[in-house]
């Protein structure tokens, strides 16, 4: 398929993301992908500019070049809405809470290894995905207290999830999405079953309504860095509701989801800020413009969005593609890098 631009060009910034500017040359999709997906080896991050976004169709062209096998979000935290072509929205979070810095599905036993931002609609102050190289990120954390009792303890999550067939579930109290939309169980048997299957711990309340944990390790091995990457969506945390109704009311435990150390002891305030704090330092803030794309290795990079400024009259309209599902490869033993850390 071919769309009419002027230019396309290469330009390296100092922050060395690779970033390609479509402009009035007639250019193939494939030509595109090409450049997009060397990109992501030598580099982890792709940006295109000025890309055709009046609807998702050519970003779903594109995402569709780009990725081999396209995933949904089952498992997933939040209800999306399909945008057209497999596009999804991006999270629900209200525009005044902060979205911490994660890997995509982190939380789960499988995730994208590709994910792919298109902004049909920049909001007002372009506010930015900030992404950061989750190298500098590891290193960083590894020579805290809180970085090496992760690496020895894993993570725990704690997720809870609405029964959609109660009649008086309230779930808009208390969950985000229900079992049936997350997991594809159509009754709870299947749903018990899954649980025993994956070894999760679970239990139902009176409505149906269910909480599920699990144990991951902290930290993902990435084949091509030979590295073990830091692998905690801290935003998982409960603390991650704590300005946004009505789920603050609750306790982190019964907010939509939560975690801990592997052992279950929870974290300090400390150590979220810990953790946010060197988050923050290797940020990359990435402004949005109107057909601007990201693409990210999403285990190399990880993403956060600030909080932005709403305009009802124009909303921010970001379409997410994720795909190339990875099975956790886990927390494996190396001796580069960081050696004296470990
Ligand atoms: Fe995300």
């Amino acid at each position: 398929m071919q769309y009419i631009e002027q230019n396309h060009e290469t330009i390296i910034k100092s922050e060395s993301l690779r970033q390609h500017v479509v402009t009035n040359q007639p250019l193939m999709i494939s030509n595109l992908s090409r450049k997009i997906t060397g990109d992501l080896i030598s580099h982890g991050v792709s940006i295109v500019h000025s890309f055709p976004m009046n609807d998702f169709t050519k970003f779903n062209e594109l995402a569709q070049s780009v990725i081999t096998y396209p995933m949904n979000y089952k498992g997933g935290t939040n209800s999306r809405e399909d945008l057209g072509g497999g596009t999804l929205s991006v999270g629900t979070e209200p525009p005044d809470v902060d979205v911490p810095a994660h890997n995509e599905m982190s939380y789960w036993h499988r995730y994208p290894e590709i994910i792919m931002f298109g902004c049909k609609q920049c909001p007002d102050g372009k506010g930015p995905t900030v992404i950061a190289n989750n190298l500098d990120i590891t290193k960083d954390i590894l020579s805290t207290s809180v970085g090496r009792k992760f690496k020895e303890q894993g993570v725990k999550f704690i997720r809870n999830f609405y029964n959609e067939d109660s009649k008086q579930h309230g779930h808009s109290e208390t969950c985000l999405r229900s079992w049936q939309q997350a997991f594809g169980c159509s009754n709870k048997s299947a749903m018990i079953k899954l649980c025993e299957k994956e070894n999760w711990g679970y239990s139902f309340t009176e409505k149906d309504d269910i909480t599920i944990s699990y144990k991951l390790p902290a930290f993902e091995f990435d084949p091509a860095l030979n590295e073990n990457l830091f692998f905690v969506p801290i935003g998982c945390h409960g603390y991650a509701f704590d300005h946004w109704a009505p789920y603050n009311s609750l306790e982190n435990h019964r907010r939509p989801y939560h975690l801990t150390y592997g052992d279950g002891s929870e974290l300090s305030t400390d150590d979220i800020n810990t953790i946010e704090q060197i988050n923050d330092a290797h940020g990359i803030p990435i402004f949005w413009e109107n057909g601007k794309i990201l693409i990210v290795d999403n285990r190399r990079y990880t993403h956060a969005r600030p909080p932005y400024k709403a305009d009802p009259m124009k909303p921010r309209e970001i379409g997410v593609r994720i795909g190339n599902p990875i099975e956790r490869y886990g927390q494996r033993e190396i001796t580069k890098l960081f050696s004296s850390v470990y």
